[in-house]
């Protein structure tokens, strides 16, 4: 299928979310804008700090307020703009349509209700079946996601699962709702690398049985990205810098942030954990973002315009976009 034939599931354009903090304003989202196709896995790339949990609050309208506000924008999903609907409406969104796997299972599970509890109650909300069927289909999706024992393990508390089965749990909750998108906020940082791994699969593996939702990961770890996502975009101060399909972001990265960031993935001879934080520089405050490229600071070929002028995001070849004076296309910038 060619690009344009695909069908667009969630479309932002120009998303800008603030927080007011100390009487300033903080761009957290700075004009966002990208789309996420049916049946996408599309990643969310960047160091901590750079808006991404941000972002997936905005999609979901979760966003404290105060401090925090949706100052512009629009989140459309299946073509309507989230941004138009009442809370009432945009409850019944998140119950169906977009569910999200958080990076602290706890924050999702309910200490004081059994994991059965939850996972019925969630079934239920969405296909009006009766409580036996409910119960069925929540051993069926404990079973799915690994956990032995299903039907006796419904009767526990989170407090009884280990933190990967809580991880599991939630991932079961999440798909039971077959939504039309998944939103996954970094969902295994806090797990070991193993358990990682295995999970990452696992979503996709349910996410086949439950009905192909499209999954917007969010990570700061490009090597979760290589292993997981169709496409992804690359965000930095608020802004995406590159949006590319997975595979030539990889072979052709055009972005000197993205340089960075692939530079410092953990080569096969090497015995050294993935870490983002091997370039040069830290992220600047979002208090005080440079008017100029967010990036100029740390980068390496940053020119004096780089300082002084915010780039625009433009499609360098089709499909492929960067926001960098530099780039023109022919293989990028130099590498690092
Ligand atoms: N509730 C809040 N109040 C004030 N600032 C916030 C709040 N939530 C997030 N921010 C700021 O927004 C920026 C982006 O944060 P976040 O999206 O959480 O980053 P990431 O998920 O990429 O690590 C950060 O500078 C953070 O301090
Ligand atoms: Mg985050």
């Amino acid at each position: 299928m060619s690009r344009d034939d695909r069908q667009k599931l969630l479309e932002l354009r120009d998303l800008r979310t603030y927080f007011d903090v100390e009487g300033r304003t903080a761009k957290a989202v700075d004009g966002v804008s990208f789309d996420i196709y049916t049946n996408e896995v599309f990643g969310l790339v960047g160091e901590s700090g750079s808006g991404k949990s941000v972002t997936s609050l905005s999609i979901m309208r979760l966003i404290p307020n105060p401090p925090g506000r949706i100052e512009s924008g629009e989140i459309r999903f299946r073509g309507q703009n989230l941004l138009d609907l009442s809370f009432a409406e945009m409850r019944k969104i998140r119950g169906n349509d977009i569910s999200m796997i958080f990076q602290e299972p706890m924050t999702a599970l309910n200490p004081v209700f059994t994991i059965g509890y939850q996972l019925r109650e969630g079934i239920r909300y969405h296909s009006k079946c009766s409580k036996a069927e409910a119960e069925d289909r929540a051993t069926e999706m404990l079973d799915l996601v690994g956990i032995p024992d299903p039907r006796r393990r419904l009767k526990d508390y989170p407090h009884q699962f280990s933190g990967g089965m809580r991880q599991r749990a939630m991932i079961a909750m999440a798909l039971s709702m077959e939504p039309g998108l998944l939103i996954a906020d970094e969902p295994t940082t806090a797990l070991d690398v193993t358990i990682q791994a295995q999970i990452l699969e696992l979503m996709l593996k349910v996410r086949e049985k439950t009905g192909d939702a499209s999954i917007l990961l969010i990570t700061h770890d490009l090597a979760v990205v290589a292993e997981t996502c169709d496409r992804v975009a690359v965000m930095y101060g608020g802004k995406i810098q590159e949006i590319s399909e997975v595979k030539a972001l990889f072979k052709t990265p055009l972005h000197p942030y993205t340089q960075g960031l692939l530079s410092s993935l953990p080569r096969p001879d090497k015995q050294k954990k993935t870490r983002l934080d091997t370039i040069p520089g830290i992220v600047p405050s979002i208090m005080s973002m440079p008017p100029g490229c967010k990036f100029a600071a740390r980068c390496p070929i940053a020119e004096p315009r780089c300082e002084r002028d915010e780039p625009e995001l433009r499609e360098i070849t089709p499909g492929r976009f960067c926001r960098c004076h530099l780039v023109d296309g022919k293989g990028g910038g130099r590498a690092w």
